[in-house]
């Protein structure tokens, strides 16, 4: 009988994109996917180690699956991502109920190790990076496709570079093979996955790459992520250049303050990275841009956190993802002394995250009354019977469902401007999107 499995994913695109390479690995051999954990043979938790709260979800969730294996013998649990490579057999200790654990680096292991059987195996050899996958996606119209694997950088407060290792590029062939092949299959939109894209070395770089992946003719190409320092002029020619790539990009700045900046061990200062701000305005024009702070980093005093809320105010991002820092074991500001107090971090953040609001919104009131092409996605999710769709700047519209479907690119006028999303509705005027 066909077994089932059912997948926790947390964290980054990465890993969402690393649980279809999974399903994809095991409908191969005979798997498909449950509804629900109850109905499954198989529970992965594909799991993120960025900052303890991702941790204690995961940790929290695999306890609750401990009464689902007491009932059920066969059942077999496994812990896979970023945790699984950092705690390894420490897995095992705290949570008795895991069968075997694998690393992001070993996803190809998946089968044997089912074939195996053995308990509490540990396999994160992180030598087998780069292997090639036929992913099952969730979307028949966007595709995330990995151009690159690990992290370099060592960030002082990340954990990524110790979880998914050295960066290894996936050579442009293969990208390219399978960018063609989802155009064949009818998908409409990819977006490029690495920790730092911008930094992309194989047979070519990164804006060579993006000049081949335009070439197989898709109707829209993104990138994630994109590290400052690595963002030269030539690359932004080349967003601007080829009509494919989309008006959106995310530049994480992490603080405004050039003395937190090198403990981060950033490699860009703040009037750096506001020179890249303005050549990106100025060259590709309607462009948003979304960014990542992080309020509290050890040794962040009154000032340093002003000086982030005044590079908010004078950048005005489209929208923004912060964090209270969390400290993490084997990173080198693990043991800097001068850690920020939870409740100061907590007061930064919320303040921040206000300010931040208030940008969110005027930037989106500037869409009303404008026309922008949008991709349908499908239903939306919090405004039952409309469609939901984004714009080539990646904002979220919501449409009246008039029997569009996913995938089907098309033309709205914005009626209503929110702070997470847009109401427009369809528009057969011929005219050209006046913003993106
Ligand atoms: N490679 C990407 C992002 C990786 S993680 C980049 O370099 O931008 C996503 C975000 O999580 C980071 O941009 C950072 O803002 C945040 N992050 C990483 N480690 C963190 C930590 N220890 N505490 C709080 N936030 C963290
Ligand atoms: Fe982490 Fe820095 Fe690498 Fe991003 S660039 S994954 S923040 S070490
Ligand atoms: Fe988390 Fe690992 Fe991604 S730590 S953010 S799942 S690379």
């Amino acid at each position: 009988m066909e077994k089932s499995v059912y997948i926790y994913t947390y964290g980054c695109q990465m890993n969402v994109h690393d649980s279809e390479k999974m399903i994809g690995l095991l409908s191969e051999n005979g798997y498909k996917e449950a509804g629900t954990p109850a109905e499954a043979d198989l529970i992965i938790f594909n799991t993120c180690a960025i900052r303890e709260k991702a941790e204690q979800k995961f940790y929290s969730q695999l306890g609750r699956i401990k009464t689902l294996k007491k009932k059920k013998k066969d059942l077999v649990i496994a812990v896979a991502g970023c945790v699984a490579q950092e705690m390894q057999k420490k897995v095992f200790t705290r949570a008795p109920h895991v069968d075997f654990i694998f690393g992001p680096q070993n996803i190809g292991l998946l089968p044997d190790l089912l074939k195996r059987g053995q308990k509490m195996s540990v396999d994160i050899n992180p030598a087998l990076a780069g292997e090639e996958f036929t992913a099952e996606r969730g979307s028949r119209t966007r595709a995330w496709v990995s151009i690159m694997y690990g992290c370099n950088n060592f960030c002082s407060y990340c954990i990524v570079p110790y979880t998914r290792g050295r960066e290894v590029s996936r050579p442009p062939s293969s990208i390219v093979a399978e960018i063609r092949d989802l155009k064949a299959r009818g998908y409409r939109e990819v977006t490029l996955l690495g920790q730092n894209v911008n930094s992309y070395r194989s047979d070519t770089d990164f804006k060579g790459l993006l000049r081949l992946v335009a070439s197989v003719g898709l109707d829209r190409v993104r990138f994630v992520t994109s590290h400052p320092r690595d963002l030269t002029a030539d690359l932004v020619d080349a967003i601007a250049e080829l009509p494919c790539l989309c008006e959106h990009i995310h530049l994480p700045l992490q603080s405004g303050s050039d003395r937190i900046l090198r403990a981060m061990n950033r490699g860009y200062d703040y009037a750096d990275y506001r020179k890249k701000i303005d050549m990106l305005r100025e060259r590709v024009p309607g462009i948003a841009i979304t960014s990542d702070i992080i309020v509290g980093f050890p040794g962040e005093s009154d000032e340093d956190y002003l000086e982030t809320l005044h590079a908010l105010e004078s950048i005005q991002y489209d929208g923004l993802f912060a964090f209270k820092y969390s400290k993490r074991r084997g990173t080198k500001a693990y043991s800097l002394e001068d850690q920020v107090p939870e409740i100061v971090k907590t007061t930064r953040l919320n303040r921040l995250l206000k300010l931040q609001d208030e940008m969110t919104l005027k930037k989106n009131l500037a869409y009303e009354n404008g026309i922008v092409e949008i991709l349908v996605e499908g239903r939306s999710e919090t405004d039952e019977g409309r469609l939901c769709g984004r714009t080539r700047s990646n904002k979220i519209v919501t449409i009246q469902d008039n029997g569009d479907t996913e995938g089907d690119l098309v033309k709205v006028l914005i009626m209503k401007a929110r702070m997470h999303s847009l109401e427009g509705i369809r528009t057969d005027k011929q005219a050209q999107a006046t913003r993106f």
